[in-house]
């Protein structure tokens, strides 16, 4: 027989069965194919064991004693960190709704005992393959969030610019009912929206002057090279409207695609909003940080000009005076 796993050797699969038996036979057929093992003899060891050892897979019995693997996978696909870590449900029932309750929790793969060893490793392989492709997608998404405060370092905005509008512009999207998907879009449109001015020459974005209009002209691409750097991974889909139209103006008057009032996207609407307030309470080259109702007056001036969406502005000066929002510096 072919051996079935000899490009994934370093994988590291937790095993968790309260069965003497079950682990020893599951942990000799994994060993025999290349693969490390480690052992839980229930739920609540195999927690700890994910936390101190990041297995890349968990083969899981769906009784136990002290916490069932039910629970165990509501855990653990519940929490960002270990959300992607294939489970196989390993289970003696062949009921139907058990195995329901198990995908509904979000249990990858079921095998139901008895076994032989060729279904398991070849579930096991293919999951890992799975598994090993999302944490490449992992990576680049951490690469290209790195290379945004990258780009917040180079910029004259201070330290902490993109995580403020994070939180704020989360905290606006709550207030104003957007769904969990643009909750989450926002938070991370935050951190990437001026991901495109690592193209922009340093000294141009850090000039305290005016610029000249070939510099401006520089400057306003930085909305489109940020999103053709994101474009590629698909998780960040949603945050790309963001990308490209947060330096749109209600009046139509921003780039780079000159949109107006309701034609720019909402997402991006909301990261405006907040952009403008964290930019009256930092310091600025040219400018000490205004006190708070010295901000809320501009913003509210300057919604009546036609530049912001003023129900969002006005929501937004409403989540400020009801103390809504924790001031970061
Ligand atoms: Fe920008």
């Amino acid at each position: 027989m072919k051996p079935v796993s000899q490009k994934v050797t370093a994988s590291r699969i937790l095993v968790v069965d309260d069965s003497e038996e079950i682990v020893k036979l599951v942990t000799e057929i994994l060993q025999d194919s290349g693969y490390k093992t480690i052992v839980a003899r229930n739920g609540r060891e195999a927690l700890k064991m994910v936390e101190s050892d990041n297995p890349d897979l968990i083969l899981l019995d769906a009784i136990m004693p002290a916490m069932d693997g039910y629970e165990v996978t509501r855990l653990l696909k519940s929490e960002d960190r270990t959300r992607l870590t294939p489970i196989i449900m390993l289970t003696g029932l062949s009921d139907f709704s058990d195995k329901m309750k198990g995908i509904e929790l979000g249990v990858d793969d079921f095998i139901v005992k008895p076994f032989n060893h060729i279904e398991l490793l070849t579930r096991v392989k293919s999951l890992l393959r799975v598994k090993q492709y999302t944490d490449e997608l992992e990576n680049a998404e951490t690469v290209i969030f790195s290379l945004a405060l990258a780009v917040e370092a180079k910029d004259s905005y201070t330290e902490g610019h993109c995580h403020r509008l994070s939180y704020y512009g989360a905290k606006l999207a709550e207030h104003i009912g957007l769904s969990d998907d643009d909750i989450k879009a926002v938070r991370r449109g935050g951190v990437l929206h001026d991901i495109g001015k690592i193209a922009i020459d340093e000294r141009i974005l850090r000039k305290p002057g005016s610029l000249t209009s070939e510099e401006f002209t520089l400057v306003k691409q930085h909305p489109v090279i940020g999103e053709s750097i994101c474009k590629p991974l698909r998780s960040l889909n949603n945050v790309l409207p963001i990308i490209r139209s947060h330096q749109e103006r209600w009046n139509g008057s921003g780039y780079p695609d000159g949109l107006s009032k309701e034609n720019i996207p909402v997402t991006a609407r909301v990261i405006m909003t907040v952009d403008l307030y964290d930019a009256l309470t930092t310091d600025r080259p040219y400018r000490k940080a205004l006190p708070e109702e010295e901000a809320i007056r501009i913003m509210f001036d300057e919604a009546k000009k036609g530049l912001w969406d003023p129900t969002m502005m006005h929501e937004f000066i409403q989540l400020l005076k009801n103390n809504k929002i924790d001031k970061l510096v």
